[in-house]
């Protein structure tokens, strides 16, 4: 982690855990708060890269607080009220226990569910129709649960039958349920504003009193895929409001980086930088309909 994207110190905050992009603190005085914050850091190919995105960790906030108050599920948020360090880019949030499942709802084929299809014509055993390509849409979305991996891992994705071995079928069911609940709102939401929402993955987890409780991020860049309606075509890779600059910078021959390596990549360059940050921008102002400030 570099000195600039590093977990501050926060008076009357201990520090918890550090992923890939969040940092998180629990409160002192009760320890059934926790202040998640969210860095400029991000993370390709599943490692953090050194270089961080300006403005990233607000951005992600901002969204993440902008659905959460126009999805109909319990979440996690008790106030934005946070240390000034961190202003814009936290959430004090009630702490949950986790469920160690990445809840992915996916309305569009592509990425990993698309290398399932094409090699068993199934995503997490739930089987398609012959004939679909990349970026095609689903008749109905569907449920594509994988497990947590961790730091420098990939998450698995796995049939709807393991999660329920993992956490019971009651449970599975539930997730199954919530997840595609929060997909249909928010895919109807976004296209309205010309944004297609292929997929997104959500976390829940146990609120003290036993809710099940929408916790994390909710519908950012990071979590999601968002393609811009107007150019949706099937049949190719879609232009997404993501890191796909980073991606595409980093295989290739500019970066004289090896993904198969275990070298981690080389810093970003500037424009690089600039025009991955004006993405994160981008999804943000066409799906709230507001200016980035
Ligand atoms: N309300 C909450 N209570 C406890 N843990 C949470 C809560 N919300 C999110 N988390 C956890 O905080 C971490 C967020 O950090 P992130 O950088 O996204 O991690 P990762 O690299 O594991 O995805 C995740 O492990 C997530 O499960
Ligand atoms: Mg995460």
């Amino acid at each position: 982690m570099t000195p600039a994207t590093a977990p501050p110190a926060l008076p009357g905050w201990r520090h918890l855990y550090s992923g890939k992009v969040r940092d998180l603190y629990v409160d002192e005085s009760d320890d059934s708060r926790v202040l998640v914050v969210a860095s400029d850091r991000i993370s390709a190919y599943d490692h953090v890269l050194a270089t961080p995105i300006p403005d990233k960790g607000s951005i992600l906030t901002a969204l993440t607080l902008w659905w959460l108050e126009r999805l109909d599920v319990p979440n996690h948020l008790l106030s934005t009220d946070v240390p000034a360090a961190v202003a814009g880019r936290a959430m004090v949030c009630r702490r949950l226990e986790m469920v160690p499942v990445e809840c992915v709802a996916r309305g569009y084929l592509t990425g990993s569910g698309l290398a399932d299809y094409r090699a068993t014509g199934a995503v997490c055993g739930v089987e398609l129709p012959p004939g679909l390509d990349d970026g095609s849409r689903l008749e109905a979305p569907i449920f594509t649960p994988a497990t947590k991996a961790a730091l420098g891992e990939h998450d698995e994705n796995v049939t709807f039958a393991v999660v329920a071995s993992q956490v019971g079928a009651e449970l599975a069911e539930r997730l199954r349920r919530l997840t595609l609940d929060v997909y249909a709102t928010a895919e109807a939401l976004a296209r309205d504003r010309g944004v297609i929402v292929a997929d997104t993955k959500l976390e829940f987890g146990f609120d003290p009193d036993g809710v099940l409780t929408l916790g994390d991020e909710v519908l950012t860049p990071d979590s999601s895929r968002f393609w811009p309606a107007d150019q949706w075509r099937p049949g190719r890779a879609q232009p997404s409001f993501d890191k796909q600059y980073v991606r595409d910078w980093l295989t290739s021959p500019a970066s004289g980086w090896d993904r198969a390596s275990d070298v981690p990549p080389p810093p970003l360059p500037d424009d690089v930088v600039e025009r991955t940050r004006a993405r994160y921008v981008e999804a943000y102002e066409r799906i709230t309909g507001r200016r980035w400030r």
